[in-house]
């Protein structure tokens, strides 16, 4: 297949330019990875984790999946959670959305969707949430645009729930929860600027695995 013959051949251009430019940079790749940021992100092709923060390899460990949720029984999102603050003491945890997310937009619209209905159940219930502030928005853009929003402050607030998550902050203080969204129409990373210990201590009282530690 051409398409695959192109893949490899950029490839191979790939290892050429890192290995100009740093003879070592495999053997230090291979020597391990001490990323400090776990990013999860919506798995849209437009939205690449690293690309768009200019990270390079062994900078960032990643989790995409469709609308970038936290759902607390995905086995695959709790796995990556745990490595990531066990293992690998990330110090930052960053939920990135981003706006004409598909996913998003699904959820807006009702319909049946197959394998996608339970999936998506994740964002009616943030729609839900925010009811009177979404319905409040006249202009369609505008509303789908503060869903993308209210979704990442929402799966932020999922994240602080997890057991792992708690345990390490509570030991070490770490990691922060930080809420992004990337604008696909202008290629800018915003910042929603959460502050989620504030926001931890509001929900502190239902969420709190360990009450009695502080
Ligand atoms: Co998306």
């Amino acid at each position: 297949m051409k398409k695959f013959a192109e893949i490899f051949a950029k490839n191979a251009h790939w290892v050429a330019e890192k290995l100009a430019s740093d003879p070592e940079f495999f053997k230090k790749l291979a020597a391990g990875q001490e990323p400090e940021l776990l990013y999860i992100g919506c798995s849209d092709s437009r939205v690449t984790a690293e690309e768009l923060m200019g990270m390079h390899p062994g900078e960032v460990f990643v989790h995409r999946n469709v609308a970038n949720l936290v759902v607390s029984t995905d086995n695959n999102l709790n796995a990556v959670v745990q490595y990531a603050v066990e293992h690998l003491k990330v110090k930052h945890i960053i939920i990135c959305g981003h706006y004409e997310c598909g996913g998003v937009k699904a959820a807006l619209q009702p319909s049946d969707m197959g394998q996608l209905n339970s999936w998506l159940q994740t964002l009616r219930d943030v729609y839900r949430l925010h009811r009177e502030e979404l319905d409040g928005i006249a202009e369609s853009q505008a509303k789908f645009d503060r869903l993308v929003e209210l979704n990442v402050i929402e799966q932020c607030i999922n994240i602080i729930k997890i057991d792992h998550v708690q345990r390490a902050w509570y030991q070490t203080g770490f990691p922060k929860v930080h809420g992004w969204v990337f604008d696909v129409r202008t290629g800018k990373l915003i910042n929603l600027g959460l502050h989620m210990e504030k926001v931890f201590s509001d929900v502190r009282s239902i969420y709190d695995l360990k009450p009695n530690q502080q």
